[in-house]
């Protein structure tokens, strides 16, 4: 069974007995303190293994195994719950869920009325029981028949009033934990009073909430998943209920529920509803600014969960539909500072090799210099590093319990890493005092790429080559080369110096969006290069743009418009060179519009994925070009297909984002039908 599960089995009793011991020990800090000395995956793994030990060895169970118990068997409490508080079954894919609901409707004799699809969150369960409206008492999980009483928390939990609008008596049962705001404000507390960072948001909110005395305040946020009615009254009111009907009236009390996760409770009518919810919510996943790890799928109608029941750990009415572990434990080998094309000097994480999310993580972004002190790390330190989805892998914190001694400061850089010249500290974010000319390789080479000024000539090697000679020093410069120079460098010929400076030439009639893209402006790309092209119309209008005139482009808001004011202001020798030069600052298609407002346009309101290799009429279009002839079609581009796209050009050996948009029902094209489609944008 191990095996069919890709794991090694249990050789002997001998490493039955330790695996047990090493579940029971883990589960006692996770559910204990919070801490974690073996990350979810690791854990959830050799608990997997000790269970595939006991199907087949089922007479040498050890009796603290924690195969079978709610939360592994490792804690209890002395304040009994009024009815137990239990565990969910797992299933971890579409085809195990939909065994598990024929499993479902085959005992209940009938089909589900509706499902209800809400987050797993991410924290520690507790019962909150409120008498005649006021907050009398919280309790822990423990073992789900009793728990740990941890009143003292109340007032400080965010969505959990002390005193709701109604006299009711009712138990809230619900998930404490941190938001990610919420751990990184903790995170700047705790380094600041005792040096230690909580290694995760988990396991700060359950630090925090058994916490009695502590110096300093640190928030926790509650998400209620059930209430219970603890009078006469209540009680059969709430049973009778269904679970979307009850969790909008514990929402009409104040008591804030899965609901406000951004994620929300939603009624499903069958179970390819249900499918599709649960991928909406999994593609939510990294924007919740919150842990979650899974999706909960319930029966939602009372009479449902009244036949189904519950087995001794679970109830038969509910699943966990598994997601991918995102976060893991690995060691900080190194920190490397990298400048970049604009000169930003950013810190970047070596790490022990991980499996994250499928993919294999080596490098992790620290953001800033900053936040190395913010987060208290050293170099050698355990770290928990997150990575979902597209999003780039970073370290959230250090492990601070499994440090050996031997880990040791991280070295800040004091002159900058590639021209030792000086630092620029008085934001966050570093900066070579020189800015883009410190790397001008690398903001010229941007410059002359294809999403800008598309200067193919204008390779690597020449770039150097005019860079070391002295003709320029950033790529505005390009403009006014002289031919003798360029002439005179090593392997320039007549033709190809006469064929380097034509390129360079035809490059002054590009239109705005794309030499505004060869700024490299932070905080721009090529996408938000057109859409601030289109709005503004020439480079005069961009540059005399205020903050408030440039939020009115779509994507932008206040942070950014200043960093491109700042930025745009440090760049106005080069836009006076660009300018000098006779290089074109209008937008021609600036008439059309920003993008979001090209009405009637064949892809206007459309979201579109391009996956596989494009044929036919697209065949020598790259991604980025694709991209940039569905955004002139009117349409949105995006990488990952989920349930807001709406169209995917599925081209030859397309692999999973094909299976994917088939299963939630998206319209597929080939890439000869969207040529046709775009015909007159090609
Ligand atoms: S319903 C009878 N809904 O996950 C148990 N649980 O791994 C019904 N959890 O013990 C639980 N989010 O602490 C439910 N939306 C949600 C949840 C949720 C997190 C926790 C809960 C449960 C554990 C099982």
């Amino acid at each position: 069974m191990t095996e069919a599960l890709g794991l090694p089995p249990l050789g002997d009793e001998a490493a039955y007995r330790q695996a047990v011991a090493e579940a029971v020990a883990a589960a006692a800090d996770y559910y204990g303190d919070g801490s974690t000395p073996l990350d979810d995956d690791a854990y959830d793994r050799l608990v997997r293994r000790v269970a595939a030990y006991e199907e087949e060895h089922p007479d040498a169970v050890a009796p603290d195994s924690p195969t079978g118990k709610v939360a592994g068997g490792a804690v209890s409490g002395d304040v009994p719950h009024t009815v137990p508080m239990l565990s969910l079954d797992n299933v971890f894919s579409p085809e195990q869920l939909l065994t598990w609901a024929a499993s479902l409707e085959r005992r209940l004799g009938r089909p589900v009325e509706a499902w209800s699809v809400e987050p797993k969150l991410d924290g520690l369960a507790v019962a909150a029981r409120y008498r005649e409206g006021r907050l009398v008492q919280l309790i822990t999980r423990g073992d789900g028949t009793a728990g740990e009483d941890v009143s003292h928390a109340i007032g400080a939990i965010v969505g959990l009033p002390d005193r709701l609008p109604s006299p009711a008596t009712v138990e809230m049962r619900g998930e404490v934990m941190m938001t990610a705001a919420q751990f990184e404000a903790a995170n700047l507390i705790r380094v600041e009073h005792e040096g230690t960072p909580f290694s995760n948001a988990r396991s700060g909110a359950a630090g925090t909430l058994r916490a009695r005395e502590r110096p300093y305040k640190v928030e926790l946020s509650f998400f209620g998943y059930g209430a219970l009615g603890l009078d006469d009254a209540l009680a059969p009111r709430l049973a009778e209920s269904a679970h979307s009907e009850v969790m909008a009236y514990v929402a009409g009390l104040g008591v804030q529920t899965t609901t406000a996760t951004g994620a929300g409770i939603k009624a499903c009518a069958d179970l390819a509803d249900v499918r599709s919810r649960v991928e909406e919510i999994a593609g939510l996943r990294t924007e919740l600014g919150l842990g979650i790890d899974g999706i909960v799928i319930k029966t939602d109608a009372a009479a449902d969960q009244v036949d189904a029941g519950f087995s001794s750990r679970a109830p038969r009415w509910a699943i966990a539909y598994k997601l991918p572990a995102v976060e893991k434990i690995t060691r900080l080998v190194e920190v490397q500072w990298n400048v970049g094309r604009t000169g930003v000097i950013a810190p970047r994480a070596v790490l022990e090799p991980v499996q994250i999310d499928g993919t294999t993580v080596t490098y992790a972004t620290l953001h800033n210099a900053a936040d190395i002190g913010r987060r208290g790390l050293l170099l050698g330190d355990q770290v928990t590093v997150y990575k979902a989805g597209d999003v780039i892998p970073r370290v959230e914190a250090p492990v601070v319990h499994l440090r050996t001694g031997a880990e040791t400061p991280i070295e800040i850089p004091s002159a900058c890493p590639r021209c030792g010249g000086e630092i620029d500290t008085s934001q966050q974010r570093w900066r070579c005092v020189q800015g883009r000319l410190c790397h001008a390789l690398a903001s010229i080479s941007y410059a002359v790429a294809r999403d800008a000024l598309d200067i193919e000539t204008l390779g690597r090697l020449r770039i150097e080559a005019v860079l070391r000679a002295g003709l320029i020093a950033d790529f505005a410069d390009l403009f006014t080369l002289d031919y003798d120079a360029v002439l005179g460098l090593d392997r320039m010929g007549e033709t190809s110096t006469a064929n380097l400076l034509a390129a360079i030439e035809a490059a002054k009639d590009k239109p705005l969006n794309k030499v505004f893209c060869a700024l490299g402006v932070q905080g721009t790309g090529r996408r938000m290069s057109r859409r601030i092209a289109r709005h503004f119309a020439t480079m005069d209008a961009i540059r005399t743009a205020d903050i408030e005139a440039l939020q009115e482009v779509e994507g932008i808001g206040p942070e950014r418009a200043a960093l491109i004011v700042n930025e745009l202001s440090a760049l106005s020798p080069v836009i006076d060179k660009l300018a000098a030069a006779g290089v074109s600052m209008v937008e021609p298609d600036a008439e059309l519009g920003e993008p979001a407002e090209d009405e009637g346009l064949p892809l206007t309101g459309m979201t579109v994925v391009v996956t596989g290799s494009m044929t036919g009429p697209l065949a020598a279009l790259s991604r980025n070009e694709m991209n940039d002839l569905i955004e002139r079609a009117g349409g949105k581009t995006s990488s990952s297909v989920s349930s807001k796209t709406s169209l995917l050009v599925a081209g030859e050996k397309a692999g999973s984002k094909k299976d994917k948009a088939a299963k939630l029902e998206i319209k597929i094209a080939s890439p000869d039908e969207f040529a046709a489609l775009v015909e007159a944008f090609l």
